[in-house]
């Protein structure tokens, strides 16, 4: 079976597959209290940048791809309005559960589906706009993940990839202090799992830079693509459309 990264590790891929899952299976109950700690809030700020990027209109067909616990589903699902469907999705089912749950709890029927990025279960050009937020990093193949997300897009569509991204140079050193000293000291005294927070920042060095992403969103289809660096490039919004 072929090789991958699980964060600095090289793991075959179905390992990496059930690696990632028990992160997500680990980390799901604390999750948003983990991300408003980890990011001081910020992560809010990010996903709300995203939203106003997005453009979603009143009607449109919106996939929300790796959406978790729902954040930017229901961003989408407000401006699309009762007329637009917004799909929540997601390869965990620990994750998709707990994000269902609290968008019922505040009163959001979205239609849910476990799927994994990789082989998405939607017909060809079905979607306005597709997001995937802080999950693209975690896909094994994400060539394949990025060709599926253009594919079911119709022409003219948009994806919307946010992700931990490389931060400008002067950042760096705090930025890693940060990394990986205080974020697996606070997955330990919070999550009680410090080790999937080690993984997360190991698998933002792994994950491409800025221009590689890009590059590989237009090998994936996409005919146009920005890149908007958000606080100093600890995250990068990268907009594609199929053209
Ligand atoms: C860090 S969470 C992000 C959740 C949410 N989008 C947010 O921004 O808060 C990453 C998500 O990616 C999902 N994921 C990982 N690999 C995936 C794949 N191949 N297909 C779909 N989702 C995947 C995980 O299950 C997890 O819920």
């Amino acid at each position: 079976m072929a090789q991958t990264h699980f964060g600095y590790e090289t793991v075959d891929e179905a390992e990496k597959a059930r690696k990632v899952r028990g992160v997500f299976d680990s980390v799901a109950k604390r999750y948003d209290l983990m991300n408003d700690l980890m990011s001081m809030g910020l992560h809010r700020s990010w996903k709300a940048y995203t939203v106003a990027v997005a453009g979603v209109r009143t009607g449109d067909k919106v996939l929300d791809i790796a959406g978790g616990t729902g954040d930017l589903a229901r961003a989408f699902a407000r401006k699309a309005g009762s007329e637009g469907t917004v799909v929540h999705t997601d390869i965990n089912e620990t994750m998709l559960r707990t994000g269902r749950d609290r968008l019922l709890d505040e009163g959001l029927a979205l239609p849910t589906a476990t799927c994994d990025a990789e082989r998405l279960p939607f017909a060809t050009g079905s979607f306005d706009v597709v997001s995937v937020a802080f999950g693209l990093r975690n896909m094994t193949h994400k060539d394949l993940a990025l060709a599926e997300m253009c594919r079911v897009l119709r022409p003219g569509g948009r994806l919307l990839v946010l992700e931990f991204s490389q931060v400008a140079e002067p950042l760096r050193k705090p930025y890693d202090w940060y990394s990986f000293t205080l974020l697996p000291l606070i997955g330990k005294v919070v999550a009680k799992d410090a080790e999937s927070y080690r993984y997360l920042a190991e698998s933002i060095r792994m994950h491409p830079p800025q221009a590689e992403l890009k590059a590989m969103m237009k090998r994936a289809g996409f005919g146009h693509v920005d890149v908007h660096n958000l606080s100093a490039g600890v995250v990068a919004l990268h907009v594609g459309i199929k053209c």
